[in-house]
Parts: structure tokens; C-alpha cells; sequence
């Protein structure tokens, strides 16, 4: 196991009716928040409502629109608004987008050095010393954005999709209300199980690291997800089942699986310019790219793969390589039995450059060796993305 240093201050607040307490947990001091969310899911299921109400001893400013990938001129619309309200809270309601979003206006606002662009393409996320804090309350199991200190901003003009984070993004709480899940069209609840069950697969699925606590929590997570993956997708009104969801979704990417033990998230780098060039949703480019960057890179991960196959899906019979190959073919077919696609010619028709597009994007990052060896080169990248066409 490598060194490691957990720090996560995200007090997480899970649980039927804690959307009616939101107000308990805003710091002292506040006085006016600004009330972010997407295109309207929370005023058709009652959250806004709920939430609003909640919040009635303070001023509270309204800002919708977030788009899902959610665009950097937006949260400059947003940004205005902060300033102009002298918001000192930002409480993001919505699903990652939301909170992603919330995540670079709660530093863009107090940045006034430049462009605040410059935060995610200068790596200024962990350097910046000024944020507006920030809570989440969670509309959408998937991304882990609730406690965690990571964000991803498209931005439109460049169609660039691009990550970045700091220790001040971590939000300041978040609520779970599990009774959020029951509104969801089964399309985000797919993509939710898929993100973060890939979530987990890009920290454990690289080489064996002497560290089998994480194996164990990691392989936790799989299972978890693909016992109750169905059942959600069936009744998302079952609080018990969506809670369990949440959690799951929450924990796969919290910071804690990581500890100690190398990551990948090559599969992410590739997906997201997936999403920035096509907008095929976030879960579903990883669905698409995971199982051929799992057979182009097999040599590094078929211990990995073998392990996963035998404690997750119960391949126990044939050579390490057989079992690892199974495993890859069973993790695709669970990603189809839950009506995942998993290639780029199901989603669009404009797909003959995508392979060069996304390498000379790369390299323009010097983006030259990704993954947990450094070794998915941009020759590797090019043939991951040819096999997905
Ligand atoms: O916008 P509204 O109207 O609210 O509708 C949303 C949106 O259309 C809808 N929705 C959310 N909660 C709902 C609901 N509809 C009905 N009932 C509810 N309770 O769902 C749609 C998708 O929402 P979005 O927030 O875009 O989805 P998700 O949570 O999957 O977030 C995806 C974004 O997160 C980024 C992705 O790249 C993508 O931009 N990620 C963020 C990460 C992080 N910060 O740690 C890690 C991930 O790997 C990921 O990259
Ligand atoms: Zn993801």
C-alpha cells in the first residue's frame, strides 16, 4: 500500500424527510444563499418547494438553467448574479451538473485576477485561497460531486470538457434524501448505476497493490450496485433501495477507495471528450470506452480483472487470462442489460475523425501517457477509440 493523507470535510447528511432540514445546516453567519439548480426537475417533483420553504429565514436568489455538462458561460451568468445579490452561500439542488457548476462559481466568484477560466486551464483549483462555501442537495445518484472536491465545465465556444478541483471545493454538507430517486427517468438512473460502478472500476481495476481493504470496499461497491441496480431501475420509489443507491453512488467516488492504491481514469479522460463533442451522456461514454481500454491495456490489468471477475460475477473456471477476458465480456453485458449502448455509432453518425480529433486534443495538453503505468499513449488512445466506433 502507498502512503496516503484522507481529508474530507463534506458532512454528509443522508436520510428520508432531511430535505425539510436543509436550513440546520447552513453556517452561521449567512444571510443571503443562492439557490442553484438545472432545467426544472426540482419544481415539477416538489424538492424546490421543500427546499425553498426550508429556507424561509433567509434571503434566498433563485438561479436555474444549469445544463447537464454544464457550461462555463452559464455559471458566468451565474456568477453575476452572486456578485450583484452579495451572496455569501451557494446551495447547489440538482444532480452533478448542478453541483459541478456550483463547485467553480463558489471560486470564480471571488476571482478577480483574470479570466476565470484560467482556474481549470492553469491548475489554479488547488492555489486559489478565496471561495464562497458551498452545500449540495443531491437530486441525482451517480457522480459522487456531493463529497467530493472534483468538478468538470464544459465550455461552449471551445466544445472543451475539461476537469479541475481544490480543497476548497469540497462542499460544506450535503443532503441525501433518498425520496429525490423516486423522480428520475430510468435513463439518469442507468447512467447513474454505470458512472459509479466505472467510478470504482478507475481505482481498482489497475494492478494488485498489497492493499486488500480497498479491494474489498471497491468489490463492496460492485456488488452492492449489481444487486440492487435492477431493483432501483424497477421501483425507484423504494426509499430503501434508492438510499442504498445513493450510498453507493457517494462512496464510489469520496475520496476513500483511492487511498493508497494507484487509479486510472483514462476511461474518464477518453469519455469525456466523448460528451464534449457529441453530448452523449457522461455514463455512457465510460460504458462505451471501459471495455476496450480494458482489452487494449489486458497485460496491465488481468490480475485485476481475474479478481474482480471471480469475487463480483463468481468466474472462477479457466486460466487467469480466460477469467480476466469473461470478466470484461460480463461487464459489458451487464452495462446491456440495463439498456447501455456501448458504441460511438449507436449515439451519432458523424463519428470518421473522432480517434485523431481526441488524440490531438491530447496532445495539445501533453496528455502523452495516461492511465495507472502512464503507458494508455496516444497511439493506445487512437486504438481504444477505433475498436469503439
Ligand atoms: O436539469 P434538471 O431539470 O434538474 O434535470 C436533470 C438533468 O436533465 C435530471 N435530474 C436530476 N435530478 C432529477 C432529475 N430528473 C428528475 N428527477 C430528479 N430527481 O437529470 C439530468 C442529468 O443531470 P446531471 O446533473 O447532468 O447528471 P449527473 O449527475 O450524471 O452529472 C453528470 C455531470 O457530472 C460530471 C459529468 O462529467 C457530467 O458533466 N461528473 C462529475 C464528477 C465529479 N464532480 O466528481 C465525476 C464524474 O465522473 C463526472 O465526470
Ligand atoms: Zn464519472
Amino acid at each position: 500500500m502507498k502512503n496516503f493523507e484522507l481529508w474530507n470535510p463534506t458532512r454528509l447528511v443522508f436520510g428520508e424527510n432531511q430535505l425539510e432540514n436543509v436550513h440546520k445546516h447552513i453556517p452561521a453567519g449567512v444571510k443571503n444563499i443562492l439557490l442553484v439548480f438545472g432545467g426544472g426537475s426540482i419544481k415539477k417533483n416538489g424538492v424546490h418547494e421543500t427546499v425553498t420553504a426550508a429556507l424561509k429565514d433567509y434571503n434566498v436568489v433563485d438561479f436555474g438553467g444549469i445544463e447537464p455538462n454544464p457550461r462555463y458561460e452559464t455559471i458566468m451568468k451565474a456568477r453575476e448574479v452572486a456578485l450583484k445579490e452579495n451572496v455569501d452561500f451557494i446551495l447547489a439542488v440538482g444532480g452533478g451538473s448542478v453541483i459541478d457548476a456550483c463547485k467553480f462559481l463558489c471560486v470564480a466568484t471571488p476571482y478577480t485576477d483574470g479570466d476565470p477560466w484560467d482556474i481549470i486551464t492553469k491548475r489554479l483549483g488547488k492555489v486559489v485561497t478565496e471561495a464562497i462555501p458551498f452545500g449540495t442537495v443531491l437530486t441525482l445518484p451517480a457522480t459522487g460531486s456531493e463529497m467530493n472536491s472534483g468538478s468538470v465545465v464544459t465550455r461552449e465556444s471551445s466544445k472543451e470538457k475539461l476537469a479541475f478541483g481544490g480543497p476548497l471545493c469540497f462542499p460544506k454538507f450535503s443532503v441525501l434524501d433518498p425520496r429525490v430517486v423516486a423522480s428520475l427517468p430510468e435513463r439518469q438512473i442507468v447512467n447513474g448505476i454505470t458512472d459509479a460502478f466505472t467510478h470504482v472500476l478507475e481505482q481498482y481495476l489497475t494492478y494488485p497493490a498489497d492493499a486488500p481493504l480497498q479491494d474489498r470496499f471497491a468489490e463492496g461497491i460492485l456488488q452492492t450496485l449489481v444487486e440492487i441496480g435492477p431493483k432501483v431501475i424497477h421501483n425507484p420509489s423504494d426509499s430503501t433501495v434508492a438510499g442504498n443507491f445513493m450510498f453507493c453512488c457517494t462512496m464510489a467516488l469520496n475520496g476513500l477507495i483511492q487511498q493508497g492504491v494507484p487509479t486510472d481514469w483514462a476511461t474518464h479522460m477518453i469519455g469525456h471528450e466523448l460528451t464534449a463533442l457529441f453530448e452523449i451522456d457522461h455514463a455512457r461514454t465510460l460504458a462505451i470506452i471501459g471495455p476496450n481500454l480494458y482489452r487494449v491495456m489486458f497485460n496491465n490489468k488481468k490480475e485485476k480483472l481475474a479478481q474482480y471477475g471471480e469475487r463480483v460475477w463468481g468466474i472462477t473456471e479457466g486460466s487467469l487470462e480466460e477469467k480476466a477476458q469473461k470478466t470484461i465480456e460480463r461487464t459489458v453485458e451487464f452495462f446491456h442489460s440495463m439498456g447501455i449502448k456501448t458504441k460511438i455509432s449507436d449515439y451519432t453518425e458523424d463519428y470518421s475523425e473522432v480517434a485523431k480529433t481526441i488524440t490531438s486534443r491530447f496532445e495539445e495538453r501533453k496528455w502523452m501517457g495516461l492511465g495507472e503505468r502512464g503507458d494508455v499513449t496516444l497511439e493506445k488512445v487512437e486504438e481504444i477509440v477505433e475498436m469503439s466506433l
